[in-house]
């Protein structure tokens, strides 16, 4: 027997369904409700709004639950590696031995971009945000294979559309970053593993061999893997919502990469890093700082902390905040602002404002000590988040379009001005 929810309006009964997802999840279907009634529902932020019906990631924000395909995050991030990762959410299994081995020849033969693209990068000022670089070389991707937006694009097409930009993303980062520090770039290299490429184009030089340290290799393959998915976040939805136009998957990306750009999503790495930084600065005392995140009248907000889902505890910040102390002891790193964010997180954690509203460390509280220790510098945090983000964008925006959904273009309720007659200039004085 189906479900179905009663909805009376002017003593009128409208039956509407209700969905129940693999996990149990229900939704009340209301694509008819608008038809039916005239009526629409009012959701800022989407709080309460389903957007679509997916297969790839599900999220428990009361057990701190995060599975990418059905398998949990945590076995993700210790056996997986991000390739592995990368299939799965894109084509739905774990790839055998046969499947890897393409996938992973295909995008080690895509990592190289045009050459004109240098040209692009001399064009950037010197110290402009890697994110608006990012975003805008992902973009002019699509110009240089038209292919990918043509309305007849094959499954070929778009399989080699996806390759190419696993492939070269990590390339354009890594030069992103080359362009800031004023240093030559370094080409991908096929004998390296996709983290490996990633931080010889990083920090590799041509006047020296480069050696790719196993521990930094390792941490940055969980970093990504902890990034790749995560349902449907501000970004993904942007990339859904651009993707539902029938606009090419490089067009859409960027658009992700924009929306994750701000600090309120994953530019929130980069923002911590900056608060604790601040607090230190300010001497270190944590009470003034957690008064301002709890008074309204004062913009500060404790950032990494809270989230829109995960309302106990962000599973991936239990991950990240363990490799933290291993990654740091194995580097011989001591960052003095490690001490800060975990003692700022046991303040907060004890303190009725924080427990009261679920608010508790995400994902980007702590990833950005790691990356620091890595060596990588703050204004790249968020490029990493995005390097993680893309496998996740990809199947979304495959799965978006596979479901032939339709175009995203929501309603409003009107509360501007009535109708009125023009008043020239001269009447207006
Ligand atoms: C990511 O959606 C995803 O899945 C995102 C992400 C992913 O993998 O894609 O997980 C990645 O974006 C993680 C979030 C990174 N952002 C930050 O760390 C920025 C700081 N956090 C917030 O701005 C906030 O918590 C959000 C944006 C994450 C969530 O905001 P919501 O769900 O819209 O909640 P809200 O703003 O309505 O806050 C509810 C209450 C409010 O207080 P009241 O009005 O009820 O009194 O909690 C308060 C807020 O003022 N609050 C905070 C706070 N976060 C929420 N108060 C102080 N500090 C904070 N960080």
């Amino acid at each position: 027997m189906s479900e179905t929810a009663k909805l009376i309006l002017h003593g009128q009964e409208i039956d509407l369904p209700v969905i129940t997802g693999s996990e149990n999840e229900k939704a009340i279907d209301i694509s008819k409700l608008r038809s039916t009634t005239g009526y629409i529902t009012l959701d800022p932020g989407f709080k309460n709004t389903g957007s679509t019906q997916s297969a790839i990631t599900y999220l428990d924000g009361e057990n701190g639950i995060l599975r990418y395909r059905g398998y949990s995050i945590e076995e993700l991030a210790e056996n997986a590696t991000f390739l592995e990762v990368a299939y799965l959410l894109i084509y739905g299994d774990l790839p055998n031995t046969e499947e890897l081995a393409y996938f992973d020849e295909s995008i080690t033969h895509h990592t190289l971009v045009h050459e004109n693209m240098k040209r692009f990068f001399d064009a950037f000022p010197q110290g402009a945000h890697p994110m608006g670089m990012l975003s805008s070389m992902i973009a002019s991707l699509s110009t240089f294979y038209p292919e990918s937006q043509a309305s007849n694009r094959s499954v070929t097409d778009i399989e080699k559309t996806i390759h190419r930009l696993i492939a070269k993303l990590p390339t354009l980062a890594a030069q992103a970053y080359k362009h800031n520090k004023g240093l030559p770039v370094m080409y991908p290299r096929n004998d390296q593993s996709y983290c490996g490429n990633f931080l010889q184009m990083m920090f590799g030089l041509p006047t020296e061999d480069y050696e790719v340290n196993e521990v930094v290799e390792r941490a940055l393959n969980k970093l990504l893997i902890l990034h790749a998915d995560h349902e449907q976040n501000c970004s993904t939805a942007t990339v859904r919502v651009v993707g539902s136009s029938q606009a090419n998957l490089y067009s859409s990306v960027s658009a992700g990469i924009a929306a994750l750009w701000g600090p309120l999503h994953g530019g929130a790495n980069q923002a911590v890093i900056e608060m604790l930084e601040t607090i230190r600065r300010d001497g270190g005392g944590l009470e003034k700082w957690i008064d301002k995140a709890k008074d309204k009248n004062d913009s500060f907000r404790l950032m990494g902390f809270g989230h829109r889902v995960y309302k106990n505890f962000d599973p991936r910040a239990t991950i990240i905040k363990v490799a933290a102390d291993e990654v740091l002891e194995a580097l011989g790193v001591n960052d003095p602002i490690l001490d800060i964010a975990k003692e700022l997180e046991q303040v907060a954690l004890n303190d009725e404002y924080f427990i009261q509203r679920g608010l508790y460390p995400n994902v980007d509280f702590y990833s950005g000590i790691i990356y620091r220790a890595l060596g990588i510098p703050t204004d790249m945090f968020t490029v990493m988040f995005a390097l993680g983000r893309l496998p996740g964008w990809i199947g979304q925006w495959k799965e978006m379009t596979e479901q032939s959904e339709p175009i995203g273009r929501p309603r409003q309720v009107y509360t501007g001005s009535t109708s009125r007659p023009y008043v020239s200039l001269t009447e207006r004085g």
